[in-house]
């Protein structure tokens, strides 16, 4: 059988993103399962309404591939106890016009890391929020809330970290199977 098409964001843009090597560990976990299509977020133009009833070619593109896709990995850095605005303009693109909201009903799933000790959790609550409201079906266990590991040098997670993230790829990948 194929495996599902997950649509991924990832909100740190920069080029050194610890979110994007992030994203990079989990998808090589779970890469016999789950098929992802990461959409680059910083080439969307700003939100507009002006916009929205006809949108320019990166935000139709976005769209579409939204549309094509079984379910959502949301990955998240934390800025200010909440998610990037960059990564809130992308789910709104998707959100709109009203009553074409193309989230609702997507199986979905949030990760994130930060340096920090509570890793990306004040990030990760508020764009549950959102996403909920979204009518995305969220994988709310395990939570995935990772301390970027200090001894990453090399580009290697150490051991429990990477048995850690496998499992929840794993319970993602259920979770989408159940759920689509
Ligand atoms: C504007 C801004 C706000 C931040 N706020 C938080 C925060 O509330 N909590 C936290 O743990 N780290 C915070 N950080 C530090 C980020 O966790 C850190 O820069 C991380 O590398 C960002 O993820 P990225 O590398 O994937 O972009 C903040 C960083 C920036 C630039």
């Amino acid at each position: 059988m194929s495996r599902p098409k997950i649509i991924a964001l990832v909100g740190g843009i920069g080029r050194d993103s610890i979110n994007q090597k992030l994203f990079g560990f989990f998808r090589e976990e779970s890469k016999e399962l789950l098929d992802f299509d990461q959409f680059g977020i910083s080439a969307l133009p700003y939100f507009s309404q002006d916009l929205e009833n006809d949108p320019p070619p990166e935000a139709a593109g976005f769209k579409k591939r939204v549309r094509e896709s079984d379910g959502a990995l949301f990955v998240t850095p934390e800025y200010n106890r909440s998610f990037p605005g960059v990564l809130k303009n992308a789910i709104d693109w998707a959100s709109r016009p009203y009553g074409q909201n193309l989230w609702s009903g997507k199986p979905a799933y949030i990760i994130g890391t930060t340096p920090g000790a509570i890793g990306t959790f004040g990030a990760q609550s508020q764009l549950r929020g959102v996403l909920a409201f979204l009518d995305l079906k969220i994988m709310n266990q395990p939570e995935c809330c990772f301390t970027f590991p200090k001894e990453l040098t090399a580009g290697r997670l150490p051991e429990p970290s990477r048995e850690f993230l496998k499992m929840c790829a794993a319970k993602f990948a259920q979770w989408v199977s159940d759920n689509r």
